[in-house]
């Protein structure tokens, strides 16, 4: 195997062989690094070349190349493909962007039949192409490792079925819920993620290459062949679409977003469940960091950067939108912008995903802090006027009744359920030793026992509903 090459003799020799033949000067050297993409489009490297590859199959199937070139340009790009694993390929600004790189390399190595891959093709298709591949299976990752995740939280969500915490709403105790359901509720965000990348998915997953430069090309090519090759799920059916439209990286990146506004949501609870006020969890020590100047500290650093992120992910989208709006077909250079902002959201997200995977598996609740938070507030408050309800009496009235109870025990400074009975039966004749069942947390949380209620009972049916979904999925992981 070749190691180090040396294509650098005249840099500009490719560069010149593309598409410079109409130049009386070289582009300004200012110039060169403003318009070049190869330091960020690199990472498509392998793309590129599957799809070079395909198009590569396809031309010596449909005649246009012969198999002679077709072998070449094979084992051309075998070497090309072990030099950037080695990283001892030379990329070189001059050459523009992963494309000419690659090619040029090519060409370097086995000649003329280098220069015979791109017939039939443009840079324009090339590059939706190689971007479509790219995300692809960038996507596939992200569902797995929101799967990931979500299994994590299930797994919580099981141990914590019946501990008792309290719900909020407006940040004011409303009613016990139990810390399962409450991680429950994060699968199933993650679950909508899951199912949007796998929706997008399907329209990333359709093949441009064959559209050329815009408009179709004059060699007779076999599309269908090629996206078989390259596993896409069709064919564009217009030219003009294929090589100008990223509506698939807006999709992409606005998905992505949600993820990470998800995450974020998540975060902001963790960070305030850590505060000294509430102490409700307790986060493994590598996910926490120390302030340089307090000793005391233990920062959920974790879980505020990921919070931070998602403001950059969210950015990403609105570059994405922003870059398409207003663009004529049919490919502008405009579109290279396409590449940062979705390369940006992948790595985010992946990165969150992955400490949030290790993190969440490593929460620990605090269920006795968690039991007092719930206690304080009068969050069975609710019971007690579903109780009267039961009984007869008129919701409205209830509630009004339930009203002036909380107040009593408000200036007694105790629960509801610690004032004597003959004193609640002051406020309702409905009332009797039966109430006290309902004032519990325990008996609170039993009594929302249906579909999506936060009894333990159907958490842990939720819990083995979710491990069924996750075995059907992964059926390899069951043995
Ligand atoms: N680097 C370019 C991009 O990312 C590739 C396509 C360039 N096409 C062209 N006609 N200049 O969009």
């Amino acid at each position: 195997m070749t190691t180090e090459h040396n294509n650098s003799a005249d840099p500009l020799h490719a560069k010149k062989e593309a598409w410079s033949g109409r130049f009386s000067e070289p582009v300004a050297e200012f110039v060169l690094r403003y318009t070049q993409s190869v330091s960020f489009d690199k990472r498509m490297a392998m793309a590129d070349i599957d799809g070079s590859l395909a198009h590569a199959a396809m031309l010596a199937s449909c005649k246009v190349i012969s198999e002679q070139d077709l072998d070449d340009i094979r084992r051309g790009m075998e070497q090309i493909r072990n030099e950037i694993k080695a990283g001892k390929f030379i990329w070189q600004l001059e050459l523009e962007d992963v494309h000419l790189n690659v090619e040029a390399r090519l060409t370097q190595l086995i000649g003329d039949a280098g220069k015979r891959l791109h017939t039939g093709r443009s840079r324009n298709d090339q590059v939706a192409t190689d971007i479509r591949l790219y995300l692809r299976s960038e996507v596939d990752e992200i569902i797995a490792m929101l799967g990931h995740l979500q299994e994590v939280l299930v797994a919580q969500a099981e141990k914590e079925y019946a501990t008792v915490m309290p719900g909020f709403t407006h940040m004011q105790v409303a009613q016990p819920v139990t810390f399962g359901h409450h991680m429950l509720a994060y699968v199933e965000m993650f679950d909508r993620d899951r199912e949007r990348m796998a929706d997008l998915r399907r329209r990333v997953n359709r093949l441009p290459l064959g559209a050329a430069a815009l408009a179709g090309t004059t060699y007779p090519i076999d599309r269908e062949m090629t996206a078989r090759l390259l596993g896409f799920e069709g064919v564009m059916q217009n030219s003009l679409d294929a090589v100008s439209d990223r509506d698939f990286g807006i999709e992409f990146t606005a998905a992505a977003s949600l993820v990470m506004v998800h995450i974020s949501r998540l975060s902001e609870e963790l960070v305030y469940w850590m505060s000294q006020r509430f102490s409700f969890i307790k986060l493994p020590d590598r996910f926490t960091t120390g302030s340089s100047i307090m000793p005391q500290k233990k920062n959920p650093d974790v879980p505020e950067t990921a919070r931070g992120k998602a403001a950059r992910v969210t950015g990403d989208l609105i570059t994405m939108v922003t870059l398409m709006k207003g663009l004529p077909l049919a490919y502008n250079k405009d579109l290279q912008e396409d590449k940062e902002p979705v390369f940006d959201a992948i790595d985010t997200v992946k990165d969150t995903l992955r400490a949030f995977i290790e993190m969440m598996a490593g929460v620990e609740p605090n269920r006795e802090e968690l039991r007092k938070a719930a206690l304080a507030g009068f969050p069975t408050a609710t019971d007690l006027a579903d109780y009267l309800t039961r009984k007869g009496v008129p919701f409205r009235t209830s509630h009004d009744i339930v009203g002036r109870v909380v107040r009593l025990a408000s200036e007694r400074g105790c629960d509801i359920a610690e004032l004597p009975l003959e004193e609640l039966q002051g406020f309702s004749d409905k009332i009797s030793e039966d109430v006290y069942g309902v004032l519990t947390l325990e008996g609170s949380l039993a009594a929302r026992n249906h579909v999506g209620g936060t009894a333990p009972e159907q958490v842990l049916h939720q819990v083995s509903r979710w491990k069924k979904i996750f075995s059907e999925r992964n059926p390899a992981a069951q043995a």
